[in-house]
């Protein structure tokens, strides 16, 4: 039988459309995916829109439209730019399906069942931006930091709460365990543990006044929490999808550091409650800033991913959100810095090694030898710990076989100028270094490890590409 290997992205809020922030979190899930089918792992890749809540119900009355039909657009915007970014999720869940509804509704009557929900007053400080309760410290200037721009409402209403404070020092122990590492990198996890020990208290779960939710099951009057609703759709896709209940619990679930707590506080301990086993993995990664200032609609410095394919093309794309990862701290892009990286990397680094090669190749007929490649050592290692931007900085800079030794030793060798055998066997040597770093580039770069694959095919003469791969761009 195969390993199987669950892999999620968070499901994104349809208020908004996708940017390069939701992008980057999908394309590494995806390389994630694409390296595990590779290795043999049976995948399950799981994406989708997050479609309740007074957030969403708030943006289509702006549109003039029912929540459902502006959930209906947006999802489809989604669905669109993974397709168009060569995204292979294996299934996209809406949380508006009724499948996904009817195992939310399962797992609050379970929990119900626990004797772990109750019924109690909750006053607050709401942020509908994060659909969540802040308390007072967690303001400043009395804003919520990530909305600055909305206002907190006070709201008084009847909930029902889980009891969360309750499974805290199951929570420390789990989050403590250096063997199984939980929450990573280790500043989130200190992050996480320090929170905790300050003290937690119980959370509501449902909302008497928000209608555009899940029917709170034995109470009409309420709907569940968008985001109670929202991180069920990781186990409801194992429910009612065919053939995938094994692949519960989920290796890993990979998130923004905003959504931190949720995931690794209230996300377990639901699960706990409900007496089902836990994720292996949470990786929170950081954001973007473009210039150094935050991503944001107001200062209209949103990067869409359709815009970065139309510049750089999809394979472009997805090399320059990977490298630019944020994976520990936040990472700072800009256009230029973009267009940069793609001419020193793409258009110069590996563009030109290809072909370079394929010409001289191609004139000396030389057919390529059917060699079997597999991943290195520390390439392995560092993808399989989400050191992303490490790892493709691997396959340029590996001092073996990476893109800059190949066109450094081209250039050292001089091999234009050898004839006969001794060419033949450089072209050969050099050949099988491109096919290797092919082969690593497959889980970020699919199209263009393709492309190399049918310049370079096994048993075939070497075919010239009829357009250059990266194209250099003006600035
Ligand atoms: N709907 C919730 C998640 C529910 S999961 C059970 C949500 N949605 S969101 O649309 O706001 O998407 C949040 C995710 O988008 C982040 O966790 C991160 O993966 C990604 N990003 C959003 N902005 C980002 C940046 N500026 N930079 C990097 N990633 C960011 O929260």
């Amino acid at each position: 039988m195969k390993r199987k290997y669950y892999i999620t992205t968070p499901i994104y809020y349809v208020n908004d459309i996708p940017h390069i922030g939701h992008s980057c979190t999908t394309i590494v899930v995806d390389a994630l995916a694409r390296y595990h089918r590779k290795l043999g792992f049976e995948v399950f890749f799981l994406t989708g829109t997050d479609e309740h809540g007074a957030k969403v119900a708030q943006s289509a009355e702006k549109e003039g439209l029912t929540p459902q039909e502006f959930a209906d657009k947006v999802s489809e915007r989604f669905k669109e730019t993974w397709k168009k970014l060569n995204i292979s999720n294996d299934y996209f869940i809406r949380t508006t399906s009724s499948e996904h509804k009817k195992i939310v509704q399962q797992f609050i009557e379970k929990i119900y069942k626990n004797k772990e929900i109750y019924k109690g007053k909750y006053e607050g400080l709401y942020c509908i931006g994060c659909e969540k309760f802040l308390t007072e410290k967690e303001l400043e200037d009395g804003k919520c930091p990530l909305h600055p721009n909305q206002a907190i409402e006070k709201q008084i209403e009847e909930n029902y709460f889980f009891r969360l404070s309750k499974y805290v020092p199951t929570l420390i122990k789990l989050i403590k365990n250096d063997k199984t590492n939980y929450i990573f990198p280790q500043n989130k996890r200190n992050e996480i543990l320090s929170k905790l020990t300050e003290g937690v208290e119980d959370v509501s779960i449902s909302r008497e006044k928000i209608k555009w939710g899940v029917e709170f099951p034995k109470d009409k009057d309420h709907t569940v929490y968008v985001w109670v609703d929202a991180l069920i759709n990781y186990y409801s896709a194992t429910r009612f999808l065919k053939n995938k209940k094994d692949f519960w619990p989920a290796d890993l679930h990979l998130i923004g550091k905003e959504i931190l707590w949720f995931h690794t506080v209230i996300w377990p301990a639901m699960l706990l409650s409900a007496d089902l086993p836990l994720p292996k993995k949470v990786y929170a990664h950081g954001f973007y800033t473009i210039d150094n200032q935050k991503m944001s609609k107001s200062l209209g410095n949103v990067i869409s991913p359709i815009d970065l394919i139309d510049k750089y093309g999809v394979d472009g794309s997805r090399y320059l959100i990977a490298s630019s990862f944020p994976q520990v701290n936040d990472s700072d892009i800009s256009w230029d810095k973009l267009t940069e990286k793609y001419n020193a990397d793409l258009a110069n680094g590996l563009g030109n090694l290809i072909s370079r090669v394929a010409r001289l190749a191609q004139k000396e007929k030389i057919i390529v030898k059917d060699i079997k490649v597999e991943f290195d050592s520390s390439y392995d290692k560092l993808i399989r710990s989400q050191n992303i931007t490490e790892c493709l900085f691997e396959i340029w800079n590996n001092p073996r076989w990476g893109i800059q030794a190949v066109n450094k030793k081209f250039n050292e060798e001089k091999i234009w100028k050898k004839s006969g055998k001794e060419l033949s066997n450089s072209l050969e040597e050099i050949i099988g270094m491109i096919l290797k770093i092919s082969h690593h580039l497959y889980p970020f770069m699919p199209q263009t490890t393709k492309e190399i694959e049918s310049i370079f095919s096994p048993g075939k003469t070497v075919k010239f590409p009829a357009k250059p791969l990266f194209p250099r761009i003006a600035n």
